[in-house]
């Protein structure tokens, strides 16, 4: 095995692609561009998706890069040895151009001979097939012919692997994964590449994307078959250097040895010390990538993307408690990161000023939360101990973390160093109680939003904007959005107006629509805060908090609203406008239904 840094694995993975006709390009924001089904780029592929559904790519067929990622869905798991919620993905992209011949070749020659993985320690995984779709045989032919022996190649089922799509619809296909074998003893006689106990580490995954999952669920085949790999920078560097986790890598040397320096105490239980530093380390790099990102615009916050932010510093402050670090320790481990990513990644050096800012204004924040909580509990066990109590209720324990936003944990530890014991089923079943309540109101808004992304249902989504603005226009300013609902056949919208418009009013609202698609008028997307938004007199449909970041579309001088999205570019991508149907709602409530019509 090469023992490269994480600076000389991407230069050699970037140079062999290129060295197989593969354009270099740019790795995209952490940030996803027009698509709302996911909170961040999670994948090289991501920024990819309409040139693997057939869109031609500006610089050819063949494309590597290195991408930033982030997934937070295991955010609980990180502190094993294993889980980090940011990580760097290298990738080389076939759209419609190699098949799997072409990349099985290329991955075994990439790993055995320029990474020099011993090929003993070499294992795959294939499609073992399901339904309609054949166990990948090809795969195991072209593994065999690079001389991988049987007991090398696992099929296995879709749960393994068939990879994506990203979001809810998109590219996806089957895959075949490579894994390195640590070594280590077989956790059990099921012990196989795919088994997360340790010994099978997997670094790469080629995924053969013929199939694109629609919103209804179903897999139509791509008009062209494509290749996406991904092979973690972290993991393999890991490997190659034989270090027994990603965490004693050089890559996160600087930031646990900075994390070292700040810690004045060490907890009783070793295992706390070991994982507290690994969220710290892994916690700190996401949000600091995050602050720093080019696209800007996720900030700490209670929704969305900018709640996972929260999370992962305010993780990153409790568990900074028990290594006795003093606050102000955010700012200092940020620069220990930029420092270490700068010249990868510049903006890490460009935003770092702001990134700080920010962090140390929440870190801030969370510790005045926990002293705070640490006051109430400080109340609730006096009132205890005053009757003659050792039980915290769940209700109790509730209100301090969903009023006061003090941690469960956080009561645990306290309670235990008093001798206190707290209701944990109670406490369970409140929050989840809770929780039923938020989904409930929250799963409205998102079946409103966030259904389909299809290219008809934007354009609908921009021409709801133009309807709007052209009823305001026409109608005047008391024909206000009372509801919008938009499938792919049609858009709906229903406003406040106390009479039957007239068949010339219909027309000139059509005609200023057309007009303005006519105009060819670029749809801007910008983050701003509700206030400011409605200060530049944005069109504010729903209750949005205070200070929350939303994004605003603005068409010219004719259209600024507060909205999700998604939407065109410009208004000459819907084509044109045609309204089918004007009827009342309900008293007081007109409804409109209309189409847009197809590009010529
Ligand atoms: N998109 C594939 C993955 O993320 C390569 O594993």
């Amino acid at each position: 095995m090469k023992q490269l840094t994480a600076d000389e694995l991407r230069e050699e993975y970037l140079s062999f692609f290129a060295s197989k006709q593969h354009q270099i390009i740019s790795g995209a924001s952490l940030i996803p561009e027009n698509d709302p089904t996911v909170l961040f780029t999670t994948a090289g592929m991501h920024p990819l998706v309409p040139y693997l559904l057939g869109q031609p790519h500006p610089a050819g067929k063949r494309l590597t890069d290195v991408q930033k990622c982030v997934r937070t869905g295991d955010i609980d798991a990180v502190g094993d040895p294993a889980h980090l919620t940011f990580f760097e993905m290298l990738g080389n992209w076939s759209l419609g151009d190699y098949f799997k011949p072409e990349a099985i070749a290329w991955s075994y020659e990439f790993l055995t001979k320029h990474l020099e993985f011993d090929p003993k320690d070499l294992y795959v995984t294939v499609f073992e097939g399901e339904g309609s779709i054949p166990r990948d045989d090809e795969a195991i032919a072209l593994w065999k012919a690079q001389g991988l022996p049987d007991d090398h190649i696992f099929p296995l089922p879709r749960e393994d692997n068939w990879w994506g799509p990203a979001g809810e619809t998109g590219p996806c296909g089957p895959d075949t994964e490579m894994f390195i074998d640590t070594g280590k003893p077989k956790c059990g006689p099921d012990c196989r590449p795919g088994c997360h106990c340790g010994k099978y580490i997997e670094i790469w995954n080629n995924v053969f994307m013929q199939y694109n999952k629609t919103a209804e669920g179903t897999f139509e085949p791509l008009k062209q078959k494509n290749v996406d790999t991904g092979m973690g920078v972290e993991r393999t560097v890991c490997m190659l250097t034989g270090k027994p986790t990603v965490f004693e890598t050089e890559i996160f040397q600087p930031i646990i040895e900075a994390i070292d320096a700040l810690s004045t105490a060490t907890p009783d239980n070793p295992e706390l010390a070991i994982k507290s530093k690994r969220i710290i380390a892994d916690h700190m790099r996401t949000a600091t990538f995050i602050l720093c990102d080019p696209k800007g615009g996720v900030k700490p916050g209670n929704i969305g993307a900018n709640y996972v932010l929260r999370r992962l510093i305010r993780r990153a402050v409790r568990y900074s408690r028990f290594l006795g670090i003093a606050p102000g320790f955010t700012a200092k481990i940020a620069e220990v990161i930029s420092a270490k990513y700068r010249h990868v990644y510049p903006e890490l050096e460009h935003n770092l000023q702001t990134c700080i800012a920010d962090l140390t204004a929440e870190e801030n924040r969370f510790n005045q939360t926990l002293d705070k909580g640490a006051q109430m509990f400080a109340k609730v066990a006096e009132q205890l101990k005053l009757h003659n109590q050792n039980r915290i209720s769940g209700k109790t324990a509730f209100k301090l973390y969903d009023t006061f936003g003090f941690p469960f944990e956080m009561t645990l530890e306290l309670a235990a160093e008093q001798g206190l014991e707290v209701d944990k089923e109670g406490f369970e079943e409140a929050n989840r109680k809770h929780q039923e309540l938020s989904r409930t109101v929250s799963a409205g808004t998102f079946k409103a939003g966030l259904q389909d992304h299809s290219e008809v249902v934007t354009r609908m989504h921009t021409a709801t904007h133009l309807l709007h603005a052209a009823l305001h226009q026409v109608l005047g300013p008391d024909a206000n959005q009372k509801g919008s609902n938009i499938t792919p056949e049609r858009l709906r919208f229903d406003f406040t107006w106390p009479e039957k418009m007239t068949d010339e009013q219909i027309k000139q609202v059509e005609d200023l629509v057309n007009e303005k698609i006519k105009a060819a008028i670029p749809v801007e997307k910008t983050m701003t805060t509700v206030e400011e938004a409605k200060a530049q007199g944005a069109m504010a449909l729903f209750g949005s908090k205070y200070g929350e970041q939303v994004s605003m579309y603005t068409i010219g001088d004719f259209s600024k609203e507060i909205c999700g999205g998604p939407h065109v570019a410009n208004t000459s991508e819907l084509g044109g406008f045609k309204i089918l149907k004007e009827q009342s709602s309900s008293a007081g409530v007109r409804r409109i239904k209309a189409v847009v019509t197809n590009l010529s």
